[in-house]
């Protein structure tokens, strides 16, 4: 398959090119890194780099930035963000990438722990991840040509933890490449409509 993962360089990103890698021709996709460059809030930046890359059998997103702070402090603004970037952007690349993706092929979006175990100044990552997952059961039967969408929700990933410890005290840590089966059964495998939790 040709799979084109959006987020490619980052700490999940890099675990799912590498075990996809094994079997599958990767095409890595990011802001300011990757064989194609493209922003997620912008929907000419997308269509820009599928036309670079045209017919695809796999997308994966593994990006998808939201606003951590306390929920007093949070102003419409703030939720913006993460409705703009995590949220807009992970659905466009689903409305624009369908158009390149091959019959039967596959939509992997990323949400996380979040959308069922809530931490403080965690309210913009628990609301878009739990919009993710919604948008992912329902576009799913309605999905044409035979093509397929899930959602993998991991835990905190155990690389992130030198940054992410103080948040998630008593969260046990997933390591990347374990996060990263759970992509390859999206994309390897048959099912749709499902959000594969990963903790
Ligand atoms: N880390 C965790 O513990 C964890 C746990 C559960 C869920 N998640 C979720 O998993 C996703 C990835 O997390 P991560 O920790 O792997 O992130 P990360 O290490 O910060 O990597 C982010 C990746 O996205 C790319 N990127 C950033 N902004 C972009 C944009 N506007 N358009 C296109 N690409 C962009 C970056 O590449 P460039 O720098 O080249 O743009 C990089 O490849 C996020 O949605 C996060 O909420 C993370």
């Amino acid at each position: 398959m040709r799979i084109l993962i959006v987020g490619a360089s980052g700490t999940i990103g890099r675990a799912v090119a590498a075990e996809l890698g094994q079997r599958h021709e990767i095409i890595s996709a990011g802001r300011s890194s990757g064989d194609v460059r493209m922003d997620i809030t912008d929907s000419k930046s997308i269509r820009a780099a599928f036309e670079k890359v045209g017919s695809i059998d796999a997308l994966v997103s593994t990006t998808g930035k939201v606003k951590f702070a306390p929920f007093l402090s949070m102003e419409a603004a703030d939720y913006e963000i993460g409705l703009k970037d995590k949220l807009l952007g992970q659905v466009n690349l689903v409305l624009i990438g369908r158009h390149y993706l091959s019959d039967s092929g596959s939509f992997t979006l990323t949400t996380g722990v979040l959308d069922s175990d809530p931490i403080r100044e965690g309210t913009s990552a628990s609301m878009v991840n739990g919009a993710i997952n919604a948008f992912v059961m329902a576009a799913a039967i309605e999905m044409p040509r035979s093509m397929r969408i899930n959602a993998v929700s991991p835990g905190v990933i155990a690389e992130a933890m030198k940054d992410y410890a103080p948040f998630f005290r008593g969260f046990e840590p997933v390591p990347a490449a374990r996060a990263a089966l759970a992509y390859a059964k999206s994309v390897e495998g048959a099912q749709t409509g499902q959000v594969y939790r990963v903790l």
